[in-house]
């Protein structure tokens, strides 16, 4: 398996409906590709995990950093995991919900222990997120 998570800069705004569209067609390609994980955004910002097979989450990251919504792409990390530790979601919404919050705290653990220019990104980014 493999976990890849990053940063970028959305150009979508704090527009709900947008992120709910990227959500959903998201839920269906994964399906189909058998990835999972979750997304984050402050509305400046987009944090995501993406978690599965090798090349499925390779194949799905090329797409994604070719995606106009977003811009400045920055890998945190990109490894081979031997399980999930996102859930089981094909794609969902940081706040949609308590179910996501061990994901959440995960992430920060994760961003906290990681003495990187992107981890420390990647931090403030979901420290900045309203609630
Ligand atoms: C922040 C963000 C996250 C995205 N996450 C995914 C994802 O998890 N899976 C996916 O298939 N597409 C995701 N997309 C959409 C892809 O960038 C792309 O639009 C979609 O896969 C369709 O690609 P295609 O037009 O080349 O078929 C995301 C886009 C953005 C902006």
């Amino acid at each position: 398996m493999r976990r890849i998570i990053y940063t970028s800069i959305s150009l979508t705004g704090t527009d709900l409906a947008e992120l709910d569209a990227i959500v959903t067609e998201s839920i269906a390609s994964n399906t189909k590709a058998g990835i999972t994980g979750m997304l984050w955004s402050n509305g400046a910002n987009f944090a995501q995990v993406l978690e599965g097979g090798h090349d499925e989450v390779g194949a799905t990251m090329d797409r994604i950093r070719a995606d106009p919504r977003h811009v400045d792409i920055e890998v945190v990390l990109d490894r081979a995991v031997v399980s999930r530790q996102f859930g089981n979601w094909a794609m969902r919404r940081a706040d949609d919900g308590e179910a996501s919050t061990p994901g959440t705290t995960f992430l920060l653990g994760f961003a906290l222990s990681e003495r990187t220019a992107s981890a420390k990104r990647l931090y403030e980014i979901i420290m900045a997120i309203e609630g």
